[in-house]
């Protein structure tokens, strides 16, 4: 029987079960003679990584939430819980890939003690990378349509009612939410066919400096617009009277999402860092860095959305139907519109390869079959879960699962159960039963750099302290307390 053929057949399947029952040795990733595709210079691993932070979540997300929830005060709540939650997950899922060298599911085999399941925690980060991508991929689908509309101009009105009837048309109509998000499909399935150092590592090396390069030029025009001040007060200023449990409830999650932790992304990246790289340092750097780009972003929108007297918004209508209307009235708003979408569809590609690589990873190495049939079949199990999402505003709309669409149901499980979950497990794992000696092994590469401290304090955290956060957060996202 053709290997192809054998991939759903019974032999492989049960092969399959046997391995994560550790009766059989794991044979079907190693060959040999053949170097594992990893990241191959220090600005690579950064470029990818922060690629991976980057995404929708800081053009639609992070900023008007930053607005409307106390400014710098929610800033400060922010950095607070992305120090004692979401860098330490961070830095343990990176240290947990590089010390295995393998895909999230072989990784937990690999470390954990013989017997204990842990390897489920990147069974479900794939389910939460296949269930996020399905609707992610959707939101990027818009993206790259209306970098078409942009340079035709059709979306250039400064009347919202034109510019939301525009964005109404596009998502309604079933045919071309398909086509769309087929073609973003094509597209980051094409750049990892092209493997981790040829592909990720190569793209987002080059979309990193063109997403700032952006970002300075948006920013730039916004500042110089009459009321800019207004939109930076709505950003910056501080009011701390918004703080309460439920903003900093919202802010854990960002940081989650923000960081894309808790579903194997890191991890599968880390099995690609090279055993030189300080993980810490290019955790904290991923992290500074992508707080940046959302700070620009806000400074992009704001002042120009205030200048021009709309409400600030977030999601699809900040994107879609308030931005096309300020440009229409700006100077060079026609091409500078064309730059904003160019910009977010660069800050997504990034996101959309490191959640695409997961099931690669996994499947290719788990099933011993090539990249290309991996990608492949990654890519058809996405393109069908994915247009339930595509359709949720056409021919699915009546289709409700818990009085939910199919967009929306993916979007509260990955979000609120399944990446809580894999952050609560990954402290767990580590804090519990990896142990501190290795973590200290791990994230001081042997030794060699003088960071104990700071690894004796993250242990801790990861201990003690996040998982009883990620907890709360958790049950507050169910909607239990
Ligand atoms: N961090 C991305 C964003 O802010 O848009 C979203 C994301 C990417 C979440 C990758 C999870 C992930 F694995």
């Amino acid at each position: 029987m053709k290997k192809s053929a054998r991939i759903f057949s019974g032999e492989i399947l049960f092969r399959h079960f046997l391995i994560l029952q550790s009766k059989i040795p794991d044979m079907s990733h190693s060959t040999p003679c053949v170097k594992r595709d990893g990241f191959t210079s220090s600005f690579g691993v950064l470029a990818a990584t922060l690629g991976s932070a980057v995404g929708l979540g800081n053009i639609w997300k992070f900023p008007y939430m930053t607005g409307a929830n106390g400014g710098a005060g929610f800033l400060l709540v922010y950095l607070l819980a992305t120090l004692l939650i979401a860098l330490p997950v961070m830095m343990a899922e990176i240290a947990i890939g590089r010390e295995a060298k393998a895909n999230p599911i072989t990784a937990l085999q690999r470390l954990a003690p013989r017997g204990f399941p842990w390897w489920v925690i990147g069974a479900c980060g794939m389910v939460a990378a296949f269930l996020i991508m399905s609707f992610y991929s959707e939101v990027v689908a818009w993206v790259f349509a209306y970098i078409l509309k942009a340079v035709e101009g059709s979306i250039l009105s400064n009347d919202p009612q034109v510019t939301g009837s525009a964005f109404n048309q596009l998502i309604q109509d079933p045919l071309q939410s398909l086509l769309w998000q087929w073609l973003v499909l094509i597209f980051i399935g094409g750049i990892l066919l092209l493997g981790v150092a040829k592909g990720i590592e190569a793209v987002t090396k080059k979309l990193m400096p063109l997403l700032f390069l952006l970002l300075l030029i948006l920013c730039a025009v916004s500042l110089s617009l009459d009321k800019a001040s207004e939109g930076i007060r709505f950003l910056f200023q501080p009011d701390f009277s918004k703080i309460d449990a439920s903003v900093v409830l919202m802010a854990m999650g960002l940081a989650f999402f923000k960081l894309s932790i808790g579903m194997g992304t890191m991890m599968t990246y880390g099995s690609y860092f090279r055993d030189q790289q300080n993980i810490p340092t290019t955790t904290l750097r991923v992290m500074t860095a992508d707080l940046f780009v959302s700070m620009l972003a806000g400074i992009a929108i704001f002042p120009a959305v205030f200048t021009f007297g709309f409400e600030p918004a977030a999601g699809p209508s900040l994107v879609f139907i308030t931005i096309p209307a300020v440009f229409a009235q700006i100077p060079m708003g026609h091409l500078l519109m064309v730059l904003f979408f160019v910009l977010t569809a660069v800050a997504a590609t990034g996101a959309m390869l490191s959640l695409l690589e997961v099931p690669v990873a996994i499947i290719h190495e788990r099933f011993g079959i090539s990249r290309r049939k991996a990608t492949l079949i990654s890519l058809l199990v996405l393109a069908m879960a994915g247009s339930t999402c595509a359709l949720t505003n056409s021919s699915m709309a009546n289709v409700k699962l818990f009085g939910l669409t199919m967009f929306d149901l993916f979007d509260y499980l990955s979000s609120n159960i399944l990446l809580p979950l894999g952050g609560i497990l990954i402290c767990l794992f580590v804090g519990w039963s990896w142990g501190a000696q290795r973590l200290q092994q791990a994230l001081s590469n042997r030794g060699q750099l003088h960071n104990q401290r700071m690894i004796h304090v993250l242990f801790f955290l990861l201990r003690y302290i996040s998982p009883l956060l990620i907890l709360i957060v958790m049950l507050k996202g169910l909607g239990l307390f």
